[in-house]
This record gives structure tokens, C-alpha cells and sequence, in this order.
């Protein structure tokens, strides 16, 4: 082996990269079209089904200062990914700024680590998509059987606790996985104008939901605000840390999953037209709307129904449910609700495909991973191969693991790959002190460690269920690392 595990990408090297883009993908996106990808990644599951689930197992009505903390670390770690965007605009995310700043072995732990958040992300919301389908089939008096819309590990309970059904598969959330998949394969530019109507459409609802709903917030839903430290089990028979600081900080990290997706937008940078300056923009912008949406909605949503509620008959499609039970006079709204959200679910399912296919075009690009990954297909200029694997791979924990478990290690994965990038802002200064940065991240390096500090809370929040296995996946990536990685890596055996 020429070179070392921590060999470092040159900055010179990947802005050659980012310019020889004749041959690679195709620059088409404006600062526009990268905010409505931002928002169209970062509003979906997690505010419509996460933050039900977060209300009932962690926090009741204080899931809204778990959005509040969960802003804040994305804010911060944002600030931090903005400044690598913009001084390397090229495809890759966190993997490619890692690159260049920590070596090789760090950037493919951060790049195995996204795996967790694109992948299981596009997975965890295709979960939440079969349900909200469910809900719609409902106003037809249709509905899809409990064992073909869950996974084999969920089971359905009567009122006195005896199981009633198993599910067996999702395969409502692998219909819209391979619909998806192959609007990628036909082209980005499409694929962004679709996504720009949807974009409307959601943010739309949200806003219709906070309006409408605010007069139907129930004082006694509210009260306590944050209830008493105490520990909770769900009905698949997992405890949870419920109330108390250690019920809100759970609450935060469940809900993160809620804001994954804004630094979507930094793996589109190699199709950015103007990447200096658009990236940041795209990312904060985006980012700051959403997070003033969140913390109101979530607000009237735990006013409107109850902790109880989403522990039971509201547990699934909680927010049309809501509307249903306690908004007389808006039956039409939770219609609605429900169409838009399965439109607004698909749009982030795209984007979290898109990112995922362009993470992976980067690692095989490097020789990480193996060529298909980076085939460009000849007349859609689209990693036509690497979007059919991933469907294969998402498919996989769509149809068989719960939406919980896969919307917990989405958050964990996406928080530790931000402590990995605000560490590597801080690196950059050091050892990069003069390359040209577009945008700065200020006060360096208070912003970074307090980004590190909020985020690893929500890691703690998780709880060990999450950390050992977040640990099993990096084990699994360190081995095919050293197996394949290693030996095929173009920087390590030029
Ligand atoms: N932020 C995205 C969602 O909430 C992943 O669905």
C-alpha cells in the first residue's frame, strides 16, 4: 500500500474534480432550486409521524423544546457545512469534506455513517408514506391488510393487549421506493420541477394545520408541559426515558430526524450552477424556514390531541387523525392533509435517493466502492446503476424493520456524521488556513464545539439501543473497508 490510512485529499485535486464537470453530471440547479430541494428534503416523516412518536414515548407537549434543541445543533452544525460547501462545491457531503480534512479512513466512516442517513432516511419516510396511503384508502373505506403495510417485527394489540395481527412486509413503502427510483434514472433537472410543485404544496399544509388548528389546542393537553421524569414502554415493548430532561433530549434526537436533509442540498453541489454562493444560501435558508414551522406545529399538534392519543388510536397518521377527532368541520383539511403528505413524503424520499446515489458516486469515484456506482447512464447522464442498488439496499429495511428503529439510526448516524464535520471546520482553519471560503463560519471555534456539544446530547438522548447499533454499522463499514476499500483506493495506490 503507497500511502497511509489518513492520506488527504487535496483541496486542489477535488475543485479539478468539481470543474471537469463536462464529463459528470450536469450543472442545472439555481439558489432557488437548491432552498426548494432543502425544503423538500426537510419537511416529511418527522414533523407528520416523528413527532407523534416522540410526544407518546418521550416528551408529551415538550417534543416542541426538543425541536427547539434539535434547531439549534442543525443551525449550528449547518453554519459549520456551510462553510465546507462553499469552499468545496463538489458532490459528496460530509465524506467529500472529510476527505480533504481528515483523511481517508475518517471521510469513509463518514461516508458508511450517511449511509445511515440517506439510506435509512429514504426507507424510514417510505415507511411513514404506507401508512399515511393507509389512512387515505380509509376515506374510500379501502384499506391495505395490517401484515402487508408492517414489518415482521410490529404487531397490532386490542385495547386489552393480545395481539392481533403480525405484520409480515411494507410493500406499500416499496411501490413509492421503486417509483422514485426511476424518475432518478430518468434526470435531476425533472426530478427538481416535480419537487418545486410539492415544496408549495407542503409547507402549504403546515401552515394551514397551524392556522386552523391553534383555536382547537386544549389547555389540559398542555398541562404539565413537561411531564415527570418517569420511564415509559411502548407498545412493541421498548422502554423509554419519558419527561425530565433525559425524556426531552430523547425527544430531540427522535425529532432530528425531522431537519435531516438540509445538508441534502451540499451533495447536489457538483449540479449547482453557482455552488460559492448558492450552497450556503440553499442550506441556512432552507433550514431557518422549516425550523419556525416546526416548533408551531408541533405546539398545536400536542394541543389538539393528546400524549395518549399518540399512543393509541393516533399512533399511526397522527396528524390526519388529529384533525379527525378533535377539528369538527375540518374533515376536509385532514384530507387534504393526508394527499399532501404523501406528495410532500415523496419528495423527500427523492432527495434522500439523490443524496445517497451522489455520496456513492463519490466514494466509487475514489475507488471506495466498486465502478457501477459511478456508471453515468449515456442519455440520462444519472448514476443509473448506483440508484438501482440503493433501491435494492432501502427496499430491503423498507419492507422489514419498523419505522422507529430505522428513524432512530437515521438520527444517530446524521448526528454523528455533524460532530464529524463541525471537528473537521476546525481542522480546516488550521491546516487550510488560506484557501478562499465563499462563506465563514463565525465565531470558530465556539460555534463547532457547541454544534459538537448539542449534537452528542441527542446522541445521548438516544439511548443504548441506538449506540450499540450505530457501533455494530461502523464495525460493519470498517470491515469492508479494509477488505475492499483499502486495496481499491485510486489516492492511496496512485
Ligand atoms: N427531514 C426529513 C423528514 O422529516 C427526513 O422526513
Amino acid at each position: 500500500m503507497a500511502k497511509s490510512l489518513f492520506v488527504k485529499k487535496p483541496l486542489s485535486l477535488l475543485l479539478g474534480e468539481a470543474e471537469d464537470s463536462e464529463k459528470g453530471l450536469k450543472r442545472t440547479l439555481t439558489a432557488g432550486n437548491l432552498v426548494a430541494l432543502g425544503i423538500g428534503a426537510i419537511i416529511g416523516a418527522g414533523l407528520f409521524v416523528r413527532t407523534a412518536a416522540a410526544a407518546a414515548n418521550n416528551a408529551g407537549p415538550a417534543v416542541t423544546i426538543g425541536f427547539i434543541i434539535a434547531g439549534v445543533g442543525c443551525a449550528l452544525a449547518g453554519l459549520c457545512y456551510a462553510e465546507f460547501a462553499s469552499m468545496i462545491p463538489i458532490a459528496g457531503s460530509a465524506y467529500t469534506y472529510s476527505y480533504a480534512t481528515m483523511g481517508e479512513f475518517i471521510a469513509w466512516i463518514i461516508g458508511w455513517d450517511l449511509i445511515l442517513e440517506y439510506a435509512l432516511g429514504a426507507a424510514t419516510v417510505s415507511i411513514a408514506w404506507s401508512e399515511y396511503l393507509n389512512k387515505l384508502l380509509g376515506y374510500f373505506n379501502a384499506s391495505i391488510p395490517y401484515r402487508w403495510s408492517h414489518s415482521p417485527f410490529e404487531v397490532l394489540k386490542d385495547a386489552s393487549g393480545t395481539v392481533i395481527e403480525s405484520g409480515i412486509m411494507n410493500f406499500p413503502a416499496l411501490i413509492i421506493l421503486i417509483l422514485l427510483t426511476l424518475l432518478l434514472i430518468k434526470g435531476t433537472k425533472e426530478s427538481a420541477f416535480v419537487n418545486g410543485i410539492i415544496v408549495v404544496t407542503k409547507v402549504a399544509i403546515v401552515v394551514l394545520f397551524i392556522v386552523f388548528g391553534w383555536s382547537f389546542i386544549n389547555p389540559a393537553n398542555h398541562t404539565p408541559y413537561i411531564p415527570h421524569a418517569t420511564t415509559y414502554t411502548d407498545v412493541q415493548g421498548v422502554p423509554h426515558n419519558f419527561g425530565g430532561i433525559l425524556g426531552i433530549l430523547g425527544a430531540a434526537g427522535v425529532v432530528f430526524f425531522a431537519f435531516i436533509g438540509f445538508d441534502a442540498v451540499s451533495t447536489a453541489a457538483q449540479e449547482a450552477k453557482n455552488p460559492k454562493k448558492d450552497m450556503p444560501l440553499g442550506i441556512l435558508g432552507s433550514l431557518a424556514i422549516c425550523t419556525v414551522l416546526y416548533i408551531l406545529f408541533s405546539y398545536v399538534l400536542t394541543g389538539v390531541a393528546s400524549t395518549e392519543d399518540f399512543r393509541t388510536a393516533g399512533k399511526e397518521a397522527s396528524v390526519a387523525y388529529a384533525i379527525q377527532t378533535y377539528m369538527p368541520g375540518f374533515g376536509w383539511l385532514a384530507k387534504l392533509v393526508t394527499v399532501a403528505i404523501l406528495a410532500g413524503f415523496s419528495s423527500v424520499i427523492l432527495v434522500m435517493l439523490l443524496g445517497q446515489s451522489r455520496v456513492f458516486y463519490s466514494m466509487s469515484h475514489d475507488g471506495l466502492l466498486p465502478r457501477a456506482f459511478a456508471d453515468i447512464h449515456p442519455k440520462f447522464r444519472t448514476p443509473y446503476k448506483s440508484n438501482m442498488i440503493l433501491f435494492l439496499f432501502v427496499g430491503l429495511f423498507a419492507a422489514f424493520v419498523p419505522g422507529d428503529i430505522a428513524g432512530d439510526m437515521t438520527s444517530i448516524g446524521t448526528l454523528f456524521a455533524f460532530i464529524l464535520v463541525c471537528a473537521g471546520v476546525m481542522i480546516m482553519r488550521k491546516t487550510e488556513p488560506n484557501a478562499p471560503r465563499q462563506f465563514r463560519t463565525p465565531l470558530v471555534p465556539l460555534v463547532p464545539i457547541l454544534g459538537i456539544i448539542v449534537c452528542g446530547a441527542m446522541v445521548f438522548g438516544l439511548g443504548w439501543p441506538n449506540w450499540s447499533r450505530l457501533l455494530v454499522w461502523l464495525v460493519i463499514g470498517i470491515i469492508i473497508y479494509f477488505g475492499y476499500s483499502a486495496k481499491h483506493s485510486r489516492l492511496r495506490n496512485s
